[in-house]
């Protein structure tokens, strides 16, 4: 790929959240119809406000490996309910130690607060993303998201460079290893939970993503700083993840996230020491569409800043991902077309975002 760099000079978010201005670059303004107020259905009433009530799926991952039968298959039947009716949901006792989560967002947040030459020495390019950076996309001219990153891989092993990993704070290039690797093996977890309730083989999913060695993680640090007029922007606009899975270590005193359920956004309530999980389209094309890759945004608030850490677990990029023979019906033919992960993003990226829905309509088509 030739190397490609941004079009346009690149404005660090936070830098322009603490210069204290007291309105918004129009660069960052959505349109009306994109803005958080407008998108999000007022309250009936104090008893009626579908977002006080509802929050995604919380689900506690010890009763799987209790010893209670009953309860055993019960909380994978809560599993198996939210892939395919929120494609997200917490989880509690996940394995991961409370402390370590901690840690991991503490140095994170430390790194975001160093000062701007520190950060800018990992300035990222558009050709990797890896690294420090403030938009995704190149589209010179294009409305920005309140938010910078940062970007990094830990799997394949081939493509992990701690040099390009923060040295500052010290401690953090040890943190994120540790972390990672407590986080991938509880992807491995969740993947077998999820091929045990589509009825597959136990290790279908993990070897449909390349095999432990051979899957891709990587990393990507969110800072989303306080916003003058919050109501004007969003800190990521609505999109579905790409890959196969996301493991999201959210901030443990400001909301954010908010997940799209039919026409409304339910604003997450994180519960503290769980992580948020979500169905990527990956999990969406190999479960033909039995589990969704649900749509999902931030919005951004004037008091906080927020810190999040997104995990994405992904198949190994040159494998071909199809919906798995086993789901695949007289009744529910193939919704898509066999393709690469590498191939998948470039189809989006050219595609936009209809570029999904596209896609299944030209596998339909086919058959
Ligand atoms: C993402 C994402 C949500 C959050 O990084 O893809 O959806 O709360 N992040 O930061
Ligand atoms: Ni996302």
């Amino acid at each position: 790929m030739a190397c490609q760099s941004w079009p346009e000079p690149v404005i660090r978010v936070q830098a322009l959240s603490e210069s204290g201005i007291i309105s918004i670059p129009e660069r960052f303004i959505k349109p009306q119809s994109q803005r958080p107020i407008t998108n999000t259905s007022p309250p009936k009433n104090a008893s009626n406000n579908v977002d006080e009530e509802i929050n995604i799926p919380v689900i506690d991952m010890k009763h799987l490996y209790g010893d209670d039968k009953r309860l055993r298959e019960e909380t994978l039947q809560r599993v198996s309910e939210a892939c395919r009716e929120w494609g997200f949901f917490q989880v509690l006792n996940h394995g991961v130690s409370p402390d370590l989560m901690k840690r991991a967002r503490e140095v994170w947040r430390e790194f975001f607060h160093h000062p701007l030459e520190v950060k800018e020495m990992y300035a990222n390019s558009p050709t990797t993303y890896e690294g420090y950076g403030s938009r995704l996309g190149v589209k010179k001219g294009a409305i920005l998201d309140w938010s910078d990153y940062f970007f990094l891989h830990y799997m394949p092993c081939s493509l992990r460079d701690q040099t390009k990993w923060p040295s500052l704070p010290t401690s953090l290039r040890n943190v994120i290893s540790e972390y990672s690797k407590e986080v991938v093996k509880l992807g491995g977890r969740v993947l077998q939970l999820m091929s045990i309730n589509l009825g597959l083989r136990d290790d279908f999913l993990l070897n449909a993503f390349g095999g432990e060695n051979d899957l891709g993680a990587c990393l990507r640090v969110n800072f989303y700083p306080k916003c003058p007029q919050p109501d004007l922007t969003l800190g990521l606009s609505p999109h579905s993840d790409p890959g196969g899975m996301t493991i999201l270590l959210p901030d443990d005193n400001v909301s954010g996230l908010q997940v799209r359920r039919g026409e409304d956004w339910i604003t997450v309530k994180p519960v503290p020491d769980a992580f948020i999980i979500n169905i990527g389209d990956q999990i969406q094309v190999l479960s033909n569409a039995i589990y969704k890759s649900i749509e999902h945004r931030v919005i951004v608030n004037s008091n906080k800043d927020r810190v999040s850490l997104a995990f994405f677990y992904n198949p190994r990029s040159d494998l071909l991902i199809q919906p798995a023979k086993e789901l695949v019906t007289k009744d529910r033919p193939a919704l898509y077309p066999p393709m690469t992960f590498d191939e998948y993003r470039l189809y989006i990226r050219t595609k936009g975002p209809s570029g999904k829905a596209q896609l299944v309509e030209s596998s339909s088509s086919q058959t």
